[in-house]
């Protein structure tokens, strides 16, 4: 009997020193390795060839993505306008101050709109705001015969319009043939006393008008972009087994603006007249994406439940704003090197935060891109620091070196989601000579936080609008 006792005491000090301090050592052995990438520097040079190893995860009802300038893209043929990096990165400050405006006003001052009469002139100026550049796209078709059509796909707005003949006002000059209604036999307008038409003013912000009893339609994005035209519907067609009849879309008549070739956009944010709202009869308005590691590999647009990984963590869709059609996240934290930062949770709740596909670089509160940038400078020293490039400040010289060791970076989401950034979305390269940490800080505590598109690279992203919830996990795609 003693004997066994003696024999209980010895093993459970045996355990508690396992469980302490193994605990403990294991703990000290995190500290002392900094858990970071090995990332070779020509990986982050742009290449000419497009390497499309995309698993297919759904067939059926997916589309394939591409970066709007890299080789895997058909708009890539014309380089004449592809912008430089310090161009991406001014029009990517121009599109979050839109999104702030449209955060902080609420939606509905407007003019009425007449298709003759507008014009930039007219349509009123919403401060600085742009759809970015820094944008993906996809190939759906339109009408019967479809025509295809490249599209830039877009979570930060809601209405899907497309260049039409006859371009009354004026088209800029895109890669596709521009849409011809007369040529399909399933056009047909939306009359300008249906509530389908008044159901424009939370879409675009703006009331509708009306051409010879047809519904117009008007969206800006400021720097001189809109589309305005005639709100029609139309046969779209996804895939070859996703069709839809009567899909309300704008015919845009005229057009301008920083859209590249592509021939229009394809929102999917949360307001009625958005795609994922269309389809909800089909795919309960989900939708999941992975964009590509670069801009010469390809991702995929997947529409409804099928594709979505077992592995997928969700993290609660909040609310941003009322009539706001962006899809609000919680950010609660950010690990560099394995290490979780000391940001106060209040942080992040002064600001709250959106996920955006049409943002290219990632915007935290100040205090918690201060923390992120210097904990990375300190695990980047070894590193001859470089000039800021645009809204970058964080830039390094790698001109003598042939790979580097970056930290690890995830971002927690609330629900317990860790999103660890792929190696591909830590850095934004001007050449070797200035490769910058890819976040940027907001200049005020109560500025929107954005989870941008470089840092969604790879990853599997899950909108589940019908259930509130938002889903990632890692390996998407290449
Ligand atoms: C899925 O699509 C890929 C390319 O997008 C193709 O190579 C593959 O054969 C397709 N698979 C099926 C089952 O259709
Ligand atoms: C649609 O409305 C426009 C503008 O009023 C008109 O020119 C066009 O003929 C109409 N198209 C159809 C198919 O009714
Ligand atoms: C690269 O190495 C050369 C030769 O050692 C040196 O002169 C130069 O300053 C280095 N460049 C950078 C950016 O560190």
């Amino acid at each position: 009997m003693g004997a066994t006792i003696v024999h209980l005491s010895a093993y459970v000090i045996v355990v508690v020193w396992l469980i302490c301090c193994l605990k403990e050592g294991y703990a000290l052995g995190r500290k002392a390795t900094v858990e970071s990438h090995t990332i070779q520097l020509s990986s982050l040079l742009p290449s000419s060839i497009c390497s499309s190893a995309t698993k297919a995860l759904d067939n059926k009802s997916s589309l394939q993505v591409v970066h709007k300038h890299g080789p895997c893209s058909q708009l890539y043929q014309d380089k004449s306008n592809i912008p430089t990096h310090a161009q991406i990165l001014l029009q990517d400050e121009d599109r979050v101050k839109s999104i702030r405006s449209k955060l902080a006003k609420n939606r509905g001052h407007s003019t009425d709109l007449d298709l003759d009469q507008t014009d930039a002139a007219s349509l009123p100026a919403k401060d600085g705001s742009s759809v970015g550049v820094g944008n993906y796209v996809v190939t759906i078709g339109l009408g019967n015969p479809k025509k295809d059509l490249t599209l830039i796909f877009d979570t930060g707005s809601d209405i899907t319009w497309t260049q039409c003949q006859p371009c009354a006002g004026s088209c800029y000059k895109q890669q596709d043939e521009i849409f011809a209604p007369s040529q399909s036999s399933t056009y047909s307008n939306i009359s300008c006393t249906s509530p389908t038409c008044s159901s424009l003013v939370s879409a675009t912000g703006n009331r509708p008008g009306c051409s010879s009893a047809a519904c117009v339609y008007g969206i800006q994005y400021g720097d001189s972009s809109f589309s305005v035209g005639i709100f029609a519907k139309e046969k779209l067609t996804l895939t070859p087994t996703d069709v839809f009849d009567d899909f309300l879309f704008g015919c845009g008549q005229n057009n301008q603006g920083l859209f590249g070739r592509a021939a229009g956009l394809l929102g999917l944010g949360r307001d009625k007249l958005s795609l994922p709202s269309q389809t909800d009869m089909k795919y309960k308005k989900l939708f999941s994406y992975c964009l590509p590691s670069s801009s010469s590999s390809t991702g995929f647009l997947n529409f409804g439940d099928g594709g979505v990984s077992k592995s997928v963590k969700f993290t609660a869709l909040s609310t941003i704003s009322q009539s706001s059609s962006f899809y609000g996240i919680d950010i609660v934290g950010i690990s560099v090197g394995g290490k979780k930062l000391p940001i106060s949770a209040s942080v992040f709740t002064a600001s709250g935060a959106i996920i955006d596909s049409g943002t290219v670089i990632t915007r935290l509160p100040p205090m918690a891109y201060s923390a992120l940038s210097s904990e990375f400078k300190k695990l980047m020293s070894q590193y001859p620091m470089a000039q800021p490039l645009s809204i970058l400040d964080t830039c390094y010289d790698f001109t003598n070196f042939t790979s580097v060791n970056v930290p690890e970076i995830s971002i927690f989401f609330s629900g317990d989601v860790e999103v660890p950034i792929d190696e591909n979305g830590i850095l934004y390269a001007n050449g070797i000579s200035q490769v910058c940490l890819a976040f940027a800080g907001n200049s005020d505590d109560t500025d929107v936080g954005i989870f941008g598109n470089t840092q969604q690279r790879t990853l599997q992203v899950v909108y589940d609008g019908a259930g509130g919830k938002l889903g990632f996990t890692t390996g998407g795609c290449t």
